[in-house]
């Protein structure tokens, strides 16, 4: 490897780029990995050595450039050499009526098909391949020009940096966030107190239009694409035409169909109403198009929108009710969250009757009373929110809030520190954050001890047998049993429970400890990198500082809770209850040597024993490549069943042919 020449490392670096987007591909668009994330890590890691090594070889379309150059000062616009248009809103179905009546009229057909598509909720974009090379990607902007996020758009997986095949064209799409990374995304923002999105629409917008790449390429972006600038793509249809950027391996929603008629169109979009909560994604409704695309040019466009397209628009997840009352939460941190109290409401599926209001800026910035008409939307799956107040149903009587001048659990005065966002309850016995201290700590996503929410946690805590984190493993049943509501199983359940979450690996116990600003992302770098309680322990604010993503202030945070005396107390007796203090390594390859080493394989015909993805797995996993197209440099060709031209080819090029049992044997998998 390291006598590598020139020549042999370009091609190396050709076959990682090819192999790592297909992995890429299968990953993020077909969401059918063929390898563990540690393998694909590998062929990542071997591409930035080889580009380290010869700085030759590095450009624009490497996988490697997805995790985001530096900053630029700012943004240049690009204009359209299309426009960008928008839509005409349908809000019934007469009204869809209508535009089919037009479409036809205007056509002189008496039917005409059309494609309906799902309406996501993101954000415009154009993107550009010059002879299959991504070259370029704006921003819709106003239609006409938008702003050039090329860099941005290059850290999206689901991005193809080169295309299977040569062609020019420019695709255009929706860039978009699921609800769940949406809800992850803004739990990380409020664990590390920065202002949470409104919306999974501003959190792709404000992800995407980033000055600095980097952020963009930690934001789990997402898209799909709906539709073509300039192009001479071999297509009739708008349907033919996403089949054909399916084939380029563009990410198209499968979610669309071809109608024969106006009422199968609306009965797609009536199905999809009803399904909406079930995509892990928001829509907003539905897209017709004209599916024939000369037809589309014969009707044409008016100054805003096409004549051969219409956006059936479902009414938002939005329901209104009065807020009954507002409660203040100490949390863990000691931070005062209020929190308003509902009128039950239903909205998507399940009954509301809490929002949270986040702090005492964003209480004020809303301006909700108690007694308001306010208009909520859960954001995500879970988070309900208060998008605004119905002010002109005020009568007068609604009463203002005032943050309390003192913590509700405990009474001693609470301060808001310069720059931050939260009034804080800084007395350290605080039973209110001792209790929610404990319920974190067994929360799902940190030691997940089943049966120990924040009701038990309370109990345990009241009566005086947890009083920290480190006294949960030397609960006894029997102490346990006489409880309130316990009785002989629940006390043995959660005995076992909590002994269970003994073995959990470091982050979640680091995640647990409910530390400022250390958000559970942040548990897993830090874990990943320090393996060792003990490592991260001694670790100094350089060293915590150059773990990428962790900043000085998590560093800070973690310094000061190493430093505290009740912390090494803590550990200790974790320590001695047997509490696992490590992270796992990463996974190797399963078992296998790495016998195949360095050869590529293609197959031809249909083979008896694996499928032909088993098969690729196989190989892969024993450090070998599969390849689709005979060439010289082809180490196998495996023929099964009736096996195609690749045969004739491999003859005359000398190819070793090898047959299904010669395989199973090179594997080492006979016998
Ligand atoms: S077609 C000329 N298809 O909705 C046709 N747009 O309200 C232009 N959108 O700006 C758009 N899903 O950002 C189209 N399947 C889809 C879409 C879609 C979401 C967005 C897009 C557009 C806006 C129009």
């Amino acid at each position: 490897m390291e006598n590598q020449s020139m020549e042999e490392a370009s091609l190396r670096a050709k076959e990682l780029r090819e192999a790592i987007a297909e992995h890429n591909y299968r990953y993020h668009t077909l969401d059918d990995p063929l390898i563990s994330d540690h393998e694909f890590d590998r062929l990542m890691r071997e591409l930035i050595e080889l580009e380290k090594r010869f700085p030759g070889l590095r450009s624009d379309d490497s996988p490697t450039g997805r995790v985001g150059g530096a900053p630029r000062p700012g943004f240049t616009t690009l204009e359209h050499r299309l426009p960008m248009l928008g839509l005409d809103n349908a809000f019934d179905i007469q009204e869809l009526r209508d535009f089919d009546s037009r479409v036809r009229r205007l056509a002189g057909l008496d039917a005409v098909d059309y494609i309906c598509e799902l309406k996501i909720d993101g954000l415009a974009v154009s993107l550009q391949y010059e002879e299959g090379r991504f070259i370029r990607g704006a921003t819709r902007g106003d239609g006409f020009t938008g702003e050039e996020i090329t860099h941005n758009l290059r850290t999206i997986r689901q991005v193809p940096l080169r295309l299977a095949e040569p062609v020019t064209l420019e695709v255009r799409g929706e860039v978009y966030i699921s609800r769940a990374d949406f809800e992850a995304l803004n739990r990380e923002r409020l664990e590390q107190e920065q202002p949470i999105f409104a919306n999974p629409r501003n959190a792709a917008a404000g992800s995407l239009r980033q000055l600095d790449p980097r952020i963009t390429a930690s934001r789990p972006l997402r898209l799909f694409l709906y539709g073509l600038g300039e192009h001479n793509l071999p297509v009739t249809t708008h349907s033919d035409m996403l089949a054909y950027l399916e084939q380029l391996h563009l990410p198209v929603s499968p979610h669309r169909m071809l109608c024969r008629t106006i009422k199968e169109a609306g009965d797609f979009c009536r199905t999809w109403e009803e399904r909406r909560s079930e995509l892990p994604y928001e829509i907003d409704g539905v897209v017709i198009k004209v599916d024939d695309l000369l037809l589309r040019e014969r009707l044409g466009n008016t100054a805003r929108s096409p004549r051969w397209s219409i956006a059936f628009k479902y009414p938002p997840e939005e329901k209104s009710t009065r807020v009954r009352d507002i409660l203040i939460n100490v949390g863990r941190t000691g931070a005062l969250t209020p929190v308003a109290v509902l009128e039950p409401v239903l909205i998507s599926g399940s009954t509301v009757q809490r929002a949270s209001l986040h702090n005492e800026d964003i209480l004020a910035e809303k301006g909700v009373r108690i007694g308001d008409m306010v208009v909520i939307r859960k954001a995500g799956e879970i988070i309900p929110e208060i998008v605004r107040v119905l002010e002109e149903k005020r009568s007068g009587a609604e009463k203002i809030f005032e943050m309390p001048k003192h913590c509700p659990s405990c009474g001693s005065p609470v301060i808001r520190p310069p720059g931050e966002a939260a009034r804080r309850c800084f007395n350290p016995s605080c039973p209110a954050q001792i209790v929610e201290r404990i319920a974190h700590f067994a929360s799902r996503r940190a030691m997940n001890i089943e049966g120990l929410g924040p009701a038990r946690a309370a109990l345990l805590w009241r009566e005086g047998l947890v009083k920290n984190l480190a006294d949960l493993y030397f609960l006894e049943e029997a102490q346990l049993e006489p409880l309130e509501g316990l009785g002989k199983k629940s006390a043995r359940e959660l005995v076992s429970e909590i002994k269970k979450s003994k073995s959990n690996p470091l982050h979640r116990l680091l995640f647990g400890f409910g530390i400022r600003f250390v958000g559970e992302r942040a548990a897993q770098l830090l874990a990943g990198h320090f393996f060792k309680m003990e490592k991260l322990r001694g670790a100094g604010f350089a060293e915590l500082t150059a773990v990428p993503e962790i900043g000085p202030e998590i560093a800070g945070a973690l310094l000061r809770f190493f430093e505290a005396p009740q912390t090494s107390e803590m550990l200790e007796r974790l320590n001695a209850a047997g509490v696992n203090f490590s992270e796992p390594a990463a996974k190797g390859t399963a078992g296998e040597e790495r016998m195949l080493e360095g050869k590529s394989f293609v197959f031809s015909g249909s083979l008896e024993r694996y499928t032909r993805n088993k098969a690729a797995e196989l190989i892969i996993r024993r450090g070998g490549r599969v390849l689709s197209s005979v060439s010289g440099k082809l180490d196998y060709l495996v023929v099964g069943d009736k096996p195609g031209g690749k045969l004739n080819r491999a003859r005359e090029l000398g190819v070793t042919v090898i047959d299904e049992a010669t395989f199973i044997e090179l594997l080492g998998e006979s016998g």
